[in-house]
This record gives C-alpha cells, sequence and structure tokens, in this order.
C-alpha cells in the first residue's frame, strides 16, 4: 500500500482521485472511487446550487468514504458553498480563480478541507497563504492559464513554494508509472480525469448526453474554448477525439479498456506499486540501504 499525507488524512488505500470533470464526475462514478479506496469528486461547476446538494446526498447514498466537490471559482456561487457547507461531503476544491476568503472561512469552519487548482509557484504561495488546506498542480498539459509548464517542471517547484501542504498532481496521469512518476517528483495524489471517462459509470451517465448549449458553456469555464466536445458527445468518438481540458484523451486514449471505475482504481493503484518496486530493484534497493551497505 502507498501511503502519502492525503492518504492517511481521508482514510483511503491509495492516491487516486477522480478529477470533478462536468457531466462526467456522477456520484455513481464518485461513490465507486470512493468505495475502491481512492477519492472521487463531483463536478458540479455547472450545477445549480439545489443540484449540488442533490449530488452529494446521492454520493452519500451509494459511499460512507469520503469524496469531495469540484467547483470552479468563477461560477461559484454564495449559495453553492452554503450548500456545500450544509451537506459536509470532506473536501471542496476550487479550480481556477482565487476563491474568495468568506468562501473557505465557511467550508473550513464547517470541517470541510478547502483545496484550489494552480499552475504557478506564485499561485501555490497565494493559496498556501489564503489558508488552502491542499493545492492541485495543473499541468501545462491542461491548464488554461499560463505559465503552462509541463507538470515534471511545475510539480516540484510548486510542492517546495506550499510545503508542507500537500501537493496533488493533475494532466496526463492515467498509468501506474506516471502516478510514480508525481508521486517521485512531489505529489501526494494524482487527479486523474481523461481515464475515468473510459469507466462503465460514466458511459452509463453520458446516455443521456448533456445539451449542446451546456457543453458550450463548459467550454468556457478556463476563459479558453474547447474546441471539440466529442469526448463529451459521444463517448465512442472520445478515441478519436481532442480535447483541450485533457491530455492523456488524446495520448494514450487508444491504449484505454472500458473498465469500471474499481477496476481502474485498483489498476493504478497497482501498477504504481508495481513501478515502484521495480525501481527499486533496478537499483538494487532503496538508496539509504545501498549508501549504508
Ligand atoms: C471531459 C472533461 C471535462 C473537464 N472539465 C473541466 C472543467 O470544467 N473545469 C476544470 O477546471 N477542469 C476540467 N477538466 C480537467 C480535469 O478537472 C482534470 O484536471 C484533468 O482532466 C486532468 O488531466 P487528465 O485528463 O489528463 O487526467 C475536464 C477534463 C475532462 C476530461
Amino acid at each position: 500500500m502507498i501511503r502519502t499525507s492525503l492518504v492517511d488524512t481521508f482514510d483511503l488505500s491509495c492516491p487516486v482521485l477522480s478529477a470533478g470533470m462536468p457531466f462526467a464526475g456522477c456520484p455513481r462514478l464518485v461513490a465507486a472511487v470512493s468505495n475502491a479506496g481512492g477519492m472521487g469528486f463531483l463536478g458540479a461547476a455547472m450545477a445549480s446550487a439545489p443540484e449540488v446538494a442533490d449530488m452529494i446526498r446521492a454520493t452519500r447514498q451509494l459511499t460512507s468514504r469520503a469524496f469531495g466537490v469540484s467547483l470552479s471559482s468563477p461560477f461559484v456561487t454564495n449559495e453553492q458553498v452554503a450548500r456545500c457547507a450544509s451537506e459536509k461531503p470532506a473536501v471542496v476544491a476550487f479550480s481556477r480563480d482565487q476563491p474568495q476568503r468568506h468562501w473557505i472561512e465557511e467550508l473550513q469552519s464547517a470541517g470541510i478541507a478547502v483545496w484550489r487548482h494552480v499552475a504557478s509557484p506564485a499561485e501555490g504561495r497565494v493559496a498556501a497563504a489564503q489558508g488552502a488546506d491542499a493545492v492541485i498542480v495543473d499541468g501545462g498539459e491542461i491548464s488554461s492559464t499560463p505559465p503552462y509548464w509541463a507538470l515534471v517542471n511545475l510539480l516540484p517547484a510548486i510542492a517546495e513554494a506550499v510545503s508542507p501542504l500537500p501537493t496533488i498532481a493533475a494532466g496526463g496521469i492515467d498509468d501506474g508509472r506516471r502516478l510514480a512518476a508525481a508521486l517521485v517528483l512531489g505529489a501526494d495524489a494524482a487527479w486523474c480525469g481523461a481515464r475515468f471517462l473510459a469507466s462503465k459509470e460514466v458511459l452509463e451517465f453520458q446516455r443521456k448526453p448533456p445539451t449542446p448549449a451546456a457543453m458550450r458553456s463548459v467550454g468556457f469555464i478556463g476563459g479558453r474554448p474547447k474546441s471539440d466536445f466529442s469526448v463529451l458527445a459521444s463517448p465512442a468518438a472520445r478515441y478519436g477525439g481532442t480535447h483541450h481540458g485533457s491530455s492523456s484523451a488524446t495520448r494514450t486514449a487508444a491504449s484505454w479498456e472500458i473498465k469500471s471505475a474499481a477496476e481502474i482504481v485498483r489498476e493504478l493503484s497497482e501498477e504504481t506499486s508495481a513501478v515502484l518496486n521495480a525501481l527499486y530493484s533496478r537499483l538494487g534497493g532503496p538508496a539509504t540501504g545501498r549508501d549504508q551497505g
């Protein structure tokens, strides 16, 4: 079992989080990820305040494990935050813009951890100063805001800037090798988006596709239009589609198999352990052992 501070804090069995993707991060996916030992996030950015409350309640019917809600700061309303504060998910994550201080205080007073997406060390420091409990590092592979540093450069810089806050790696993590790399670079967990699109839970949810108007609005969340919604509109088209919100959707989509979310979590977790164990054996054991020998 891979233990990190986040794994311990939320009593998880592996450092795998499913990203709060609007129109995909539904209660069934979130509960399945959490029940499998990871932590799921509801994609609530486009949901009204009563819908956010309904999503949280529906998820709670399916799991007693920790799960979170993902909101998008430019669109957050006081009422959405109030519903979260009363429904008490374990975490509320704010993407993009700086969340208002009174939202952070309201949520934390209700015992809810507040996470913020950041895309530069400077943003990380602001988030830490504002009182965030952890930061999600949006690698340049997926970020809609500058400086677009690749995760391999950005993650260690932000981990150092916000230490001792936990950091979560986002962008292109869809297998154990990449998750292991993220841990080595300083992450406490991975925020995996596109890989979970190829889950049975999301395919089922998307049998009723979102309306074109809703898809257009979500496309502008990052301030930069996403040009191709084939990922959302048609699960089958995903394999040939592109999506600006996700690098792994285009990079390795051809190799994904549709599996249950539980299988995806288990596979990511087992692969990560296998990769780290193989690394140790390739290097002749943990570095300290070699130094002492
Ligand atoms: C279908 C889809 C929709 C997404 N929508 C949003 C969004 O509205 N706001 C946001 O901040 N991130 C959004 N993301 C990004 C995810 O939250 C996450 O950071 C990203 O998917 C991680 O990279 P990966 O897909 O390569 O694993 C979306 C991703 C996908 C695949």
